[in-house]
């Protein structure tokens, strides 16, 4: 199978711990990728690219989501140097040596700070990946890896998350309006959106086919704000077609489908699947993610509205927090999980 069985629960510190790319020269057993995963992607077709100042954006936005579940996004309003900022201050933090990067590990308890993916544990294989997780500030585990110069980096980590949550609130106003859905139809007033920004790093790798960058997967998030940098990567699954190559464009942003906005919808706009590949050598990928989520006490299901005569909804509704343990226990198909 793909994604097999789980590892051992709950996560042991050996599914934190990334391996020491700084000194490997061949890929480990068990970080070999079943050679019947094909990483190519051949097809033509392109993730539509929305302009958000063309007066017909919201259709487009709808259209994407119902049909890919993703697009990117141009004349975003974040400005390029921000984007260029934090994708140098990921890479100097990844650069930094092993031991360096390992005083500020994501505990197994806790949510910031260095590690493998966090899908990680899901799986039977080892990904080609290391991270660095951002649930509120950066600022105690910054200052584990630069002892007198963490500054810089939080500035820059602010000042991203502050126009990440911007832009996130406009997406999700523009998809709302898509949909002819009013906040006032939604109970989204029981908390703060639950948000975390990723940092991705994936090391250049003696052989790329072999390895898998981030395995398949739905964000857990409403929405997802990926900014990749110029190195391809990111290939998502188009039912019906297969996997598809997200071509880097400069300055755009990629946004994607997660399982709250599919549940919200019964399905009209499906939590894409995902994943990174290691296509080309000797690149060091980065990637910054934003996750876009709705407050942990809000209770999700599909919105009546929504549905065509006749439809019924196909989820029961659950809270926030409900789906995330949920989640934890079935991560193959956690949307199965709650179909009624
Ligand atoms: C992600 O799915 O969080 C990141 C994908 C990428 O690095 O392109
Ligand atoms: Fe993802």
């Amino acid at each position: 199978t793909k994604t097999g069985e789980l590892r051992e629960h709950p996560i042991h510190l050996r599914d934190i711990i990334p391996l020491d790319f700084n000194s490997i020269r061949s890929v480990p057993d068990s970080h070999v990728w079943p050679i019947s995963d094909d990483f190519s992607s051949d097809h033509q077709l392109l993730v539509p690219i929305i302009d958000l100042k063309d007066p017909n954006a919201v259709k487009l936005a709808g259209h994407a989501c119902e049909t890919w579940g993703a697009f990117q996004v141009i004349n975003h309003g974040i400005h390029l140097n921000l984007l260029e900022e934090v994708e140098s201050e990921a890479r100097r933090l990844f650069s930094l040596p092993t031991q360096t990067k390992m005083k500020a590990l994501r505990e197994p308890a806790g949510a910031t700070g260095y590690g493998q993916a966090r899908i990680s544990p899901f799986f039977p294989n080892y990904m080609w990946h290391e991270g660095f997780t951002i649930m509120d500030s950066p600022t105690d585990h910054a200052r584990a890896l630069w002892p007198t110069d963490s500054a810089r980096f939080c500035d820059v980590i602010e000042r991203y998350q502050k126009q990440m949550k911007v832009l996130a609130e406009k997406l999700t106003d523009l998809i709302l309006e898509s949909l002819a859905i009013f906040r006032e139809d939604l109970n989204w007033d029981v908390g703060s959106p639950s948000t975390a920004l990723q940092l991705n790093s994936y090391p250049p790798c003696p052989n790329p086919n072999r390895a898998m960058g981030l395995a398949p997967h739905t964000d857990t998030s409403f929405l997802t704000i990926l900014h990749q940098g110029s190195t391809s990567g990111l290939q998502i699954f188009k039912q019906g077609t297969g996997w598809i190559s997200v071509l880097p464009v400069s300055g755009a942003l990629v946004v994607n489908v997660g399982d709250l906005l599919h549940i919200l919808t019964n399905a009209r706009f499906p939590s894409v699947l995902h994943r990174a590949v290691l296509n080309q050598e000797g690149f060091h990928r980065l990637s910054v993610a934003y996750f876009y989520g709705l407050p942990i006490d809000c209770r999700v299901s599909p919105l009546l509205k929504l549905l065509d005569s006749g439809e019924s909804p196909r989820y029961r509704p659950v809270t926030v927090k409900e789906y995330v343990d949920i989640k934890s226990k079935n991560f193959e198909e956690p949307l199965t999980s709650i179909r009624i």
